[in-house]
């Protein structure tokens, strides 16, 4: 009786412990285990997969190691993995079906290696992987069926690679895609239909490209689009209503391309939008009707811009507007005297280092709430008495 029991005490003694033990022992050398399953191994020791990782391993970040392959059975026997990532690693080669074995994984990310070319399809067994990042890499081409088979792909990183021109099939069937990163490439062309399939994607980031042009129709069925980011490119002109599909749109950037005019009605359509940057572009001219309806808009930078004026009503549909910087623009002379009419909160206001000549007495007199009004650095302008309404 007396030993039956201790020999049941030693049991569950060495049941609750047990697992403690193993996780400590058995975590391989350069690694840290966490009882949960989380593993970090770091170092040039590391140049393959570990081969005694704990069990339950669901997690497993390697960086910095010389594990420049992955082999086919590098991935082999991990049965719970979901999250592997491998970076910083001179990683430059993919065995076709390195992951045939880990067809569980939920997300791998290979950013900051040395990939250039990625055999097609190796990622396809993956049809439940959520997210894939391949930026840092050296990828000049994505093969046209690179993708196939992600079907629950949400987020897609391809940043910094030196991709060009990629094909106008290549994110066909990413149906759930809500994140894709272009942004940092070398990318010159877009074909005017490469995201068609892409109808739940929430951010579209291309910027620090070398696109000239953007195609008609080419984010037309981004319906559900929150954030687009091209700025930082070549685009010279933009196609009539290019951003008309865009209702949903809050972040625009167009900033630091060789805009020289955009197109009438180029803003509408979009009331939603809280951010939207054309600053650093060689504007010539606006057109009598460029921004709709925006109320939440409620800052707005133009500056570093060729223009000599502006129309009377380019900011009359920003009413929530509460900065406005409208500086440093060389060749700022004239400006309208109804352009402030309709910005009933605007609280702060910039104009220096323009080049303004005369302003309109009645210029600032419906901003009841301004606080600051900033005119230094106008080269030419002489004073005039203004008037402030309700002051
Ligand atoms: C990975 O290694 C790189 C370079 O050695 C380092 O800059 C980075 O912070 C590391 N990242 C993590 C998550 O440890
Ligand atoms: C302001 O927006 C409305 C609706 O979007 C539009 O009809 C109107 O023409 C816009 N005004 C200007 C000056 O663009």
């Amino acid at each position: 009786m007396d030993s039956l029991f201790r020999g049941t005490l030693w049991t569950i003694l060495i049941l609750f412990t047990l697992p403690h033990l193993a996780c400590n022992m058995l975590c391989p050398g350069s690694c840290l285990c966490n009882f949960k399953g989380a593993v970090k191994c770091v170092g040039d020791a590391i140049t393959d997969i570990p081969q005694n990782l704990p069990v339950h391993t669901y997690l497993l970040q390697l960086n910095g190691t010389q594990m420049n392959i992955i082999n086919e059975q590098s991935l082999a026997k991990q049965y719970l993995l979901l999250r592997f990532s491998l970076t910083y690693s001179h990683l430059h080669a993919i065995h076709p079906n390195a992951f045939h074995v880990a067809r569980q994984l939920k997300s791998v990310k290979l950013s900051s290696n040395d990939l250039s070319a990625i055999s097609a399809r190796v990622f396809s067994p993956l049809a439940t992987l959520e997210q894939l990042h391949l930026d840092g890499n050296q990828m000049e081409t994505i093969a046209p069926d690179m993708f196939e088979g992600l079907v629950s792909l949400l987020d897609l990183d391809l940043s910094r690679n030196k991709l060009t021109s990629p094909a106008s099939d290549v994110f066909d069937g990413l149906t759930k895609l809500t994140f894709l990163n272009l942004g940092r490439n070398s990318i010159n062309k877009l074909p005017p239909t490469i995201f068609h399939s892409l109808t739940n994607l929430l951010q579209l980031m291309i910027y620090n490209n070398e696109l000239e042009e953007l195609e008609a129709g080419i984010f037309d069925k981004l319906v559900n689009l929150v954030e687009l980011k091209i700025h930082h490119n070549q685009i010279t002109i933009l196609p009539p209503q290019v951003f008309w599909s865009l209702n949903n749109l809050k972040t625009l950037t167009l900033s630091s391309n060789r805009l020289q005019a955009i197109p009438e009605k180029t803003f509408y359509n979009m009331p939603k939008l809280t951010k939207l940057t054309i600053y650093n572009n060689p504007l010539l001219s606006l057109p009598d009707q460029l921004m709709g309806h925006m109320p939440d808009m409620t800052d707005l930078y133009l500056y570093a811009t060729n223009l000599a004026t502006v129309p009377g009503n380019v900011f009359a549909n920003m009413s929530g507007l509460l900065r406005l910087n409208f500086h440093l623009n060389d060749k700022l002379r004239e400006l309208p005297s109804d352009l402030f009419c309709c910005l009933p909160k605007l609280e702060k206001l910039s104009l220096k280092s323009n080049d303004l000549l005369y302003l309109h007495p009645q210029l600032f007199s419906g901003l009841t709430t301004l606080g600051i009004l900033l005119l230094n650095d106008n080269k030419r302008y002489f004073l005039v008495k203004f008037s402030f309404e309700g002051s």
